[in-house]
């Protein structure tokens, strides 16, 4: 039987470093409070005027096809997880594929906030377990500085900018992905959303006064839903594989909050140095948490590991994907 396999990573951050010192003198807040209720030191700012995410994406695929030396015409498909698309339409995808020449490929973006990535590549390994497709690539990516509010500090100190890729090929070995297990429930949506700028609350005037064009976080209820969710689809994804804490070489957990990951590793017993953790460094990047983690862990990898990828975000969005690593 076919499998997807992930066969080379990509990534990209900007180069601005927005510290907890720096935020400190934007909003009332403090090194001591952030590092301690989030784990979170600094993030990335992708400051340039006239850069998207889709500039983001396009350095994280042109490692790629260097990194495998294929050219963009090689690529069949682009799936891109993201909430701040370079437009609201057409698709980042559509403009990627344009930005790297790949003209023989079509796509698509996939909005699932921080489940992003992992919608994306379970939809993404469907193409080519099929045989339809040899060439996939897979983003995960947000700038999300275009839609925080950086006067309220319950959320410009949790959020970055940045993406990851992946391309996924076939393979007959045994690896690759194994199992998925996704999620949603539309009930939580208020919970941590964009209010305005859709169809149900066009932008005009007064939204805008209202800043209801940026992120809106209940932060105290996702925390709730989140603890549970992650750690809930994780256990049941080792359960349903019959694999414990001990068969798994890393646990790739969302970025969102160093209690929400301590919480799920804990829960599936899995100790701190099997869990891939950059937090610190970039904070939340949304759909880019978990390539950018693959990205940065990529030389610790090693052919046959078994890996469990979770994520839980706005929505609500969640779930676990297993898969073993191809090389
Ligand atoms: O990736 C998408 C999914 N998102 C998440 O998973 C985020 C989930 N939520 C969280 O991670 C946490 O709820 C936050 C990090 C957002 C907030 O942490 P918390 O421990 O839940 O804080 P809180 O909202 O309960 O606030 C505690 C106190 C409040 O003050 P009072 O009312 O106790 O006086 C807040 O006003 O901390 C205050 N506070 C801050 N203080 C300093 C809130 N934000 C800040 C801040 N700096 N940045």
């Amino acid at each position: 039987m076919i499998k997807a396999a992930i066969t080379a990573v990509g990534g990209y951050v900007p180069d601005y470093i927005l510290t907890n010192e720096e935020l400190s003198t934007m909003v009332d807040t403090n090194d001591e409070w952030i590092t301690s209720r989030t784990g979170i030191k600094e993030r990335r700012i992708l400051k340039e005027e006239g850069k998207a995410l889709s500039d983001m994406c396009v350095e994280a695929v042109n490692q790629i096809l260097k990194k495998k030396n294929i050219s963009a015409e090689e690529i069949d498909m682009i799936i891109v997880g993201t909430i701040t698309g370079d437009y609201a339409f057409p698709s980042t995808a559509n403009v990627i594929c344009d930005k790297i020449g790949a003209k023989n490929a079509w796509g698509y973006d996939l909005s699932a906030a921080c489940s992003g990535f992992l919608y994306g590549l379970s939809t993404g390994a469907q193409f080519i377990e099929t045989g339809k497709y040899k060439k996939v690539i897979v983003i995960g990516g947000d700038k999300m500085s275009s839609i925080i509010d950086y006067t309220r500090r319950e959320t410009c100190i949790i959020f970055g900018d940045g993406a990851g890729a992946v391309l996924l090929e076939p393979t007959m070995e045994d690896v690759g992905i194994k199992d998925f297990l996704l999620k949603s429930d539309g009930a939580g949506r208020n919970y941590l959303y964009t209010p305005a700028g859709g169809s149900l609350l066009p932008t005009s005037h007064e939204t805008v006064d209202a800043r209801q064009h940026f992120v809106h976080q209940d932060g105290q209820m996702v925390y709730k839903f989140a603890v549970k969710g992650m750690a809930d689809v994780s256990a049941e994804i080792l359960e349903r594989n019959k694999l414990t804490g001990d068969d798994i070489t890393w646990l790739v957990p969302h970025q969102a909050n160093k209690r929400i990951i301590d919480a799920t590793a804990q829960r599936v017993g899995i100790p701190e140095q099997k869990v891939m953790m950059n937090i610190e460094r970039y904070g939340n990047t949304t759909g880019g948490t978990i390539p950018l983690l693959l990205w940065d862990y990529e030389s610790k990898l090693k052919k046959g590991d078994n890996l469990i990828i979770s994520a839980f975000g706005g929505g609500f969005t969640w779930g676990s994907i297993y898969l073993k690593w191809a090389y």
